[in-house]
């Protein structure tokens, strides 16, 4: 895709008195997911795998991390001691990158204090300022948290639901 990449600019918060800073991912956060992921419980690895992922492979988190800032977008937060404690990210879909799929995930003990909506509104709004005219997203029916964290995002939905897993397109205009 012809698009010059535009990196989100990094933007500082406090979780549970931890002050974090949401910035892109980087190749050299491999270790740093992996060891996110390791610490997530089984219920947030489902959410947001829909399986069974105790940890990712060297290779799947380096495919997570080394991203192309245009096609591919991840932030992290990361916390003032050097670890990641949540991400999200876009992946611009075929044919012509204009629907991409979202995905966040947040460290158990970071959830519920608004980090994946504010994700959701970073993603969105550099989504939108690069072109992207709406965000797909596939989430299981009964995952509340990250519907109710899109709609607080500012984004609507329309919803259909199969097998227990909802499919969300969200309008970025
Ligand atoms: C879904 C998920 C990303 C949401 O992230 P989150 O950081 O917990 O979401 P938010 O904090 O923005 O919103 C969750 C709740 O916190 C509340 N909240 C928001 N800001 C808050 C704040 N400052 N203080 C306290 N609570 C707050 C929201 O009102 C919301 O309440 P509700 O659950 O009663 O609706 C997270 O739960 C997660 O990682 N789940 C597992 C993975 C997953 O499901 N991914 C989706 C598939 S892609």
């Amino acid at each position: 895709m012809m698009m010059t990449s535009r990196k989100p600019a990094p933007s500082s918060l406090v979780v549970n008195g931890v002050p974090l800073t949401i910035r892109p991912i980087a190749g050299e956060d491999t270790v740093r997911l992996m060891t996110l992921h390791a610490g997530l419980s089984e219920r947030t690895v489902y959410q947001r795998f829909f399986g069974v992922l105790p940890q990712l492979s060297v290779g799947q988190a380096e495919r997570f991390t080394h991203v192309d800032g245009v096609d591919r977008v991840a932030l992290v937060a990361e916390a003032a001691a050097g670890h990641l404690v949540a991400v999200g990210r876009y992946d611009r879909l075929p044919p012509d990158g204009h629907a991409a799929e979202i995905a966040v995930v947040v460290a158990d003990d970071y959830q519920h204090h608004g980090l994946g909506t504010l994700l959701v509104t970073m993603l969105r709004s550099h989504a939108h300022a690069a072109g992207v005219t709406e965000f797909v997203a596939e989430v299981l029916s009964d995952n509340r948290d990250m519907q109710d964290a899109f709609a607080r995002a500012g984004l609507v939905s329309r919803t259909t639901h199969d097998h227990g897993v909802a499919h969300l397109v969200m309008p970025l205009s």
